[in-house]
């Protein structure tokens, strides 16, 4: 099945000719000239999609990294994500052109730009839809999302959005809070899942279950969560700042974690208890 995945995969967007690769390279908690050094060793590594955000500060970092890597524009994607928004749209969207200067300059743009989170409320989340959404009309943005938004923060779009569904929800998401209600409405709504903290932050490092099943493969722990995450049709966004453990784990193809330990990851659920960071509020 998913064994014809290659780090070159990519799966295609909702109402968008635009395809976002299976792999991506989170850079939250990496800062200056690491950063810049660690985007340009996971280019060098064959990763295509860099995940950023406004509250990361690390934006130009990552423009940086961009540039210096010689690669084609074309040929990366890079995702931000609104922290909050102005007073108005225009201030929301004067937000959002800023984060795409730092990316990729005045003529540059964005290929995803999600709201990273609902709890400001929900003037806080229309303006800054509306605000994403002309950004994607005059063309800085390629595809909008959302972050941390449960079931009832995407039905409450259908108020106020021209632009539905969004095309990703970012979620946390690994074997330990597998938030199944969210991901089973997203994929029937043709909704992108991403996975942060596809590692645990690597509080799982010793985990019983993960061990055996890292040596049954001859893979390390990382390489399994990752591998996990593909054959669940997430798209993972590992972080690293170590060059070892950047290429480690785009290493996450040429085999298979079988149905039966598939199942044995899948039992590994705590629900919402299982999160490090959040679960969502449906
Ligand atoms: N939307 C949101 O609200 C949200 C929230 C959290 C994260 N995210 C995104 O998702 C990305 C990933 O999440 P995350 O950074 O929180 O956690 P993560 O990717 O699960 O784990 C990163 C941590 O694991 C360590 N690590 C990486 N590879 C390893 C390996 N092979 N062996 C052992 N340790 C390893 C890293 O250390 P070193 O760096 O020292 O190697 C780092 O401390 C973020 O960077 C960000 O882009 C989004």
């Amino acid at each position: 099945m998913s064994s014809w995945l290659t780090i070159a995969s990519v799966l295609p967007l909702p109402n968008s000719h635009h395809r976002i690769p299976l792999l991506g390279f989170g850079v939250y908690q990496s800062h200056g000239p690491t950063c810049v050094q660690s985007c340009l060793k996971a280019l060098k590594a064959g990763y295509r999609h860099i995940d950023t955000a406004q509250y990361y500060g690390n934006e130009a970092q990552v423009g940086r990294a961009l540039r210096e890597s010689k690669i084609p524009r074309l040929d990366v994607f890079i995702t931000t994500k609104i922290l909050s928004p102005g007073i108005d749209v225009d201030a929301t969207y004067a937000r959002i052109i800023d984060s795409v200067q730092k990316l990729d300059g005045l003529d540059g743009y964005v290929d995803l730009f999600l709201i990273h989170s609902p709890n400001g409320g929900k003037e806080s989340r229309k303006l800054m839809w509306l605000a994403l959404e002309k950004a994607k009309e005059v063309g800085k943005v390629h595809d909008i999302g959302v972050s941390n938004y449960g079931k009832q923060h995407i039905e409450e779009m259908k108020e106020f959005a021209t632009v539905f569904p969004p095309a990703v929800n970012q979620i946390e998401l690994h074997p330990w809070c597998q938030q199944r209600e969210i991901v089973e409405y997203c994929h029937s709504q043709g909704i992108v899942i991403e996975a942060y903290c596809p590692l645990v932050r690597n509080q799982k490092a010793h985990d019983k279950t993960l061990v055996s099943l890292a040596e049954k493969y001859n893979k390390s722990t990382g390489q399994i969560l990752i591998r996990y995450c593909l054959q669940k049709g997430w798209v993972p966004l590992p972080k690293s700042d170590t060059p070892g453990r950047i290429t480690n784990n785009a290493d996450a193809y040429g085999f298979v974690i079988d149905r039966k330990d598939m199942d044995i990851l899948d039992g590994l659920d705590q629900g919402a208890r299982g999160a490090i960071v959040q679960a969502v509020n449906n």
